[in-house]
């Protein structure tokens, strides 16, 4: 059960024995024992100053651990040579009779979805991408404000829970999110939007990482445990990827509509068909597909320069049968704003408004 990856060198191995032995202070709060004899650790990992403590519980048991996460930080910094520790939560599957969703097996039983949709949201629109990086957070946070603008009721969540970028995107980078008396969650209010996300709910640094089934409930509560109010929309950023945890959101979501978001030079039309497949598979409409990072602005002069192939996805929507909703240009000053919290240039807000607009639902 214990299984010790660590640095082929005596030194690293010290190190190990002196963060193992400290682990050992520490109670498992499921059985009272150190939380070495339990087995909760499974992995312990130390290279150049940094740890990283694997901890595998069974997923019911997540929460009773959670809090552990914070004492093994300050129990190892207090080691020298130590400079940061990541522990790390993973859940085991379960197996009470249901298949874990995120196996490969898809003939699984499952004859009631759960839904994970909230009450009084007239429309729930995803941002997806087959790939990560081609800018789907940007889209979500400045589609989100422009359906605002319009005088909707908008909420955001940003369900990508391994990478959550709304954090960032609103300045927002510790946990800042407050349980209110109902026992949800109130969302972050800004730039007249309602935003959910799991920076908001954990500290980053704390890194989490949940497999299949612990994923989906994690997705479940920041969608179900958010007093999200009356909303006309809700945009959700999707997770990178068409796997399993995307069909299920989509699914028990039961969104009404996906926007796929590609740069021109990755508009393979493999990766959008398998995006697009994906939804079709999941019952979703496609409500269209975005080019971002068209092309490149000086923003000095105006000029346009044409980095990827302009006019990709035009040609791939129009290949595939779907409609297109429109290009944003690659702004490097979209960027700095966006890394720094603050909101997109005019000539950027420009284009999202004229997106905005073609959404037809
Ligand atoms: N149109 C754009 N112009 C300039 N930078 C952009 C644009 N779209 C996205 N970016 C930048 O590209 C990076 C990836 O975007 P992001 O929205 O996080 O992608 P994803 O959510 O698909 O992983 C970010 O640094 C973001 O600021
Ligand atoms: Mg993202």
């Amino acid at each position: 059960m214990f299984n010790l990856f660590k640095n082929k060198n005596i030194k690293g191995d010290l190190k190990i024995d002196e963060i193992k032995s400290r682990l050992h202070e520490l109670k498992s709060p499921i059985d009272g024992k150190d939380i070495i004899s339990s087995g909760l650790v499974s992995s312990i990992l130390f290279k150049n100053g940094d740890v990283k403590i694997i901890l595998e519980a069974d997923q019911n048991d997540i929460p009773k651990i959670e809090p552990l996460t914070d004492a093994i930080i300050k129990t190892l910094s207090s080691i020298n040579g130590v400079e940061k520790v990541s522990p790390i939560l993973t859940a085991h599957s379960i197996n009470n009779g249901q298949s874990p969703v995120g196996s490969p097996n898809q003939e699984r039983k499952k004859p009631n979805i759960e839904s994970i949709r909230p009450d009084n949201i007239s429309k729930i629109i995803a941002i997806a991408s087959a790939k990560g990086g081609v800018g789907k957070s940007t889209i979500a946070f400045n589609l989100a404000q422009s359906l605002a603008k319009r005088g909707k009721k908008v909420g955001l969540l940003d369900a990508d829970i391994y990478g959550p970028s709304l954090p960032t995107l609103l300045g927002h980078t510790t946990k800042i999110a407050q349980a209110s008396e109902n026992g949800k969650i109130d969302p972050i209010e800004a730039h007249g939007l309602k935003a959910m996300s799991m920076g908001f709910v954990v500290n980053q640094g704390q890194a989490l990482i949940w497999r299949g089934p612990m994923l989906l409930k994690a997705l479940t509560q920041l969608f179900m445990g958010t007093n999200w109010g009356a909303l006309d929309y809700l945009v959700v950023d999707m997770p990178p990827g068409t796997g399993d945890v995307q069909i299920s959101l989509a699914q028990q979501a039961r969104l009404d509509g996906v926007i796929i978001v590609s740069t021109p030079q990755e508009m393979a039309l493999a990766d959008v068909r398998r995006g697009i497949d994906m939804f079709q598979k999941a019952k979703v409409s496609v409500l269209g597909l975005i080019e971002n990072m068209s092309v490149l602005i000086d923003e000095n002069s105006g000029a346009e320069i044409d980095l990827f192939g302009k006019g990709g996805a035009k040609k791939a929507a129009a290949e595939l049968g779907i409609n297109y909703l429109g290009e944003v240009n690659f702004y490097p000053s979209l960027q700095k704003a966006s890394d720094n919290g603050q909101v997109a240039p005019n000539s950027a807000t420009k284009q999202f408004d004229e997106i905005a607009n073609r959404i037809d639902i």
